[in-house]
């Protein structure tokens, strides 16, 4: 696989504008642009119109063979419709949408699994998953740009693609011929803006010629085609100076390195911190302190660092290094062979690794503590009325009084919210305990298998990794928590204080399995139930929910306001649509 020449102004779109016209000896041409989508590339052989072999791109030369996971991709066609040609390859990006990718993103950070930098990685990394039924959750997109074989019945590109959307692949809507070098800066300026408001990243733009004979009179370069360009839109990316380096400790102990800088406007917001991920990261920039340092945002969440201006840097300027202990305690960091990050081992006596579980314990999704937030937990932790979650629960109205600044009436409003916190169900309270990647659904999924919390701190990894959803890392993570006598201690303290150690089966009577494994997807608004509600009860009576309407839903619960798209998709599937009412006397029944 080639890749493309890149370009980034429009002068040099105009002299490979004037190179083609030379090549071409005055001849009339036409242009296509595209947009080039920011994802990983693939390449689809098709044999007798059936998907045989997906492969990535890999060093341009060998790629990895990644069929199985291709299949589970919904728009990739596995048999092609129409009259496609015997047999010949697609290429194309497999894409992952921004919405799933700041979704997965999210359920890292809770399971506590390094983030994708944006959704390209992302892609690619998923595309490289041993399980092609994770693959599938992920919900991969695609675009196929470029079609290839010998003797295609087709004179120019744009009819390939033409005939490619009939064979039944996802080809892009925005694809314009041109004639002029006015049509292709339309074009661009045009998709710099309009670009935003897509659902999968895009980098830039592609120009190609259109007629393959034209396409083959001018021919290839050693590396790129000489009929065809990138043009990449200017990343948002600002120059300030790098104030100094401080770190964060999380609450699993994980150091994280921030760049300080002088404040600067960057795509509409002011910047003043840059992540700098990791050790490594630092190294490979040479970053020194007063470096001037390029901010970019591009497709990423956070501003990062991707350059230094090295010509201003000053003779004595002092080179980064990474600490070498926790900036918060001073203990030795530690760092896991394989794992780019540095550790803070001190569980127990590192001030934000403890905060930072007590955080995460009285957080809405875990105990849902009202009124005890970050600052009221770093009061009391640094008046010393708690040094562990265990120590909320003996924690008392003069205690908390006697802060500064805290009224009565704060203070018997926290009270009762740890009072009230005995009161939520098991699963919550394995989420809150904070063991490393049990996120909420893992906790959950552990809750209702195994019951309560004895049967899950003395199972082994073998009955952990026979659980659906739990593999190695997650099984060994619960195992060795259990094994540590301290955390022994601390459930002992929870139990006592009257905390939920199992699941509640009378609240289980209240389900069913009427619904038995039926897949639902519910849009709309609806009177009975809120979005959440309506959804815990499909779940409780043994349905299952999914988010995107496909052939294996059964059931779309269409409540008020139900959006035409997905009625049009429900309706072309053969879904049926049920409203409110007809649901609920679905489960009555
Ligand atoms: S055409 C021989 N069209 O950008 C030309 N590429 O360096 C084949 N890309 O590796 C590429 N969108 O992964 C083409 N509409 C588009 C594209 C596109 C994204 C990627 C592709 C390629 C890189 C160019």
């Amino acid at each position: 696989m080639l890749s493309l020449g890149n370009t980034y102004s429009e002068a040099d779109i105009t002299d490979f504008y004037n190179r083609v016209v030379k090549g071409l000896e005055g001849e009339a041409f036409e242009l296509v642009c595209e947009l080039k989508y920011d994802g990983t590339s693939i390449s689809l052989t098709y044999i007798d119109g059936v998907l045989e072999r997906a492969v990535t791109r890999g060093d341009g030369k060998k790629g990895d063979d990644v069929t199985n996971n291709v299949r589970t991709i919904r728009c990739i066609p596995l048999k092609l419709q129409g009259d496609y040609p015997a047999e010949f390859e697609m290429r194309g990006e497999i894409l992952m949408p921004w919405k799933v990718f700041e979704q997965l993103n999210k359920e890292r950070e809770e399971q506590e699994e390094p983030l994708f930098a944006n959704p390209r990685n992302a892609a690619s990394g998923t595309l490289k998953m041993q399980n092609p039924a994770v693959v599938a959750k992920r919900r991969l997109d695609s675009y196929l740009y470029y079609m290839l074989g010998e003797d295609l019945p087709f004179e120019s590109h744009y009819e390939c693609l033409e005939a490619a959307k009939g064979y039944g692949f996802k080809i892009s809507d925005a694809i314009r011929k041109c004639r002029t070098l006015k049509e292709v800066f339309d074009f661009i300026n045009y998709w710099d803006t309009e670009r935003k408001n897509l659902p999968v990243a895009t980098d830039g733009i592609v120009i190609k010629v259109n007629s393959f004979d034209q396409q083959q009179r001018l021919g290839y370069t050693a590396k790129s085609p000489r009929w065809a360009i990138a043009y990449k839109f200017q990343a948002e990316r600002a120059l300030t100076r790098l104030k100094e380096v401080t770190y964060q400790v999380g609450r699993t102990g994980v150091v994280t390195p921030v760049a300080n800088l002088d404040p600067v406007q960057l795509s509409g917001t002011v910047v003043k911190r840059a992540t700098l991920h990791n050790a490594d990261i630092i190294e490979s920039l040479d970053l020194h302190i007063d470096d001037m340092v390029y901010v970019e945002k591009g497709g990423e969440i956070i501003p990062k660092i991707t350059a230094v201006d090295k010509n201003q840097r000053s003779l004595f300027a002092q080179k980064v290094n990474f600490i070498e202990v926790c900036p918060e305690c001073g203990t030795p960091l530690e760092r896991v062979e394989g794992e780019a990050a540095h550790y803070c081992p001190n569980e127990d006596g590192c001030p934000p690794q403890i905060m930072g579980k007590i955080e995460h314990f009285t957080g809405r999704k875990a105990m849902n503590i009202d009124g005890l937030g970050p600052e009221i937990i770093d009061l009391l932790y640094s008046h010393k009325l708690i040094g562990s979650i265990a120590d909320l629960y003996t924690l008392k109205l003069q205690d908390i009084a006697m802060l500064s600044g805290l009224g009565e009436k704060s203070g018997r409003k926290i009270v009762q919210g740890i009072r009230d916190s005995v009161n939520v169900p098991f699963e919550r309270v394995l989420f809150a305990i904070g063991i490393r990647y049990v996120g909420e659904t893992v906790a959950k999924k552990l809750a209702n298998t195994l019951l309560n919390i004895d049967t899950i701190a003395t199972a082994s990894i073998e009955e952990l990794t026979a659980i659906d959803e739990i593999g190695e890392s997650i099984a060994g993570s619960v195992y060795h928590y259990f094994r540590e006598p301290k955390h022994m201690e601390l459930i002992q303290k929870l139990k006592e204080a009257g905390l939920k150690m199992e699941v509640d089966l009378s609240k289980k009577e209240n389900s069913s399995d009427i619904l038995g494994g039926k897949v639902f997807v519910v849009s709309g608004v609806f009177e009975n139930f809120s979005r959440d509600g309506i959804k815990e009860t499909i779940e409780r009576n043994g349905g299952k929910i999914s988010s995107s309407i496909s052939s294996k839903t059964d059931y779309v619960v269409a409540g008020e306001n139900m959006g035409p798209a997905k009625k049009e998709k429900a309706e072309a599937l053969g879904v049926k649509i049920i409203d409110e009412q007809t649901f609920i006397n679905l489960i009555n029944n």
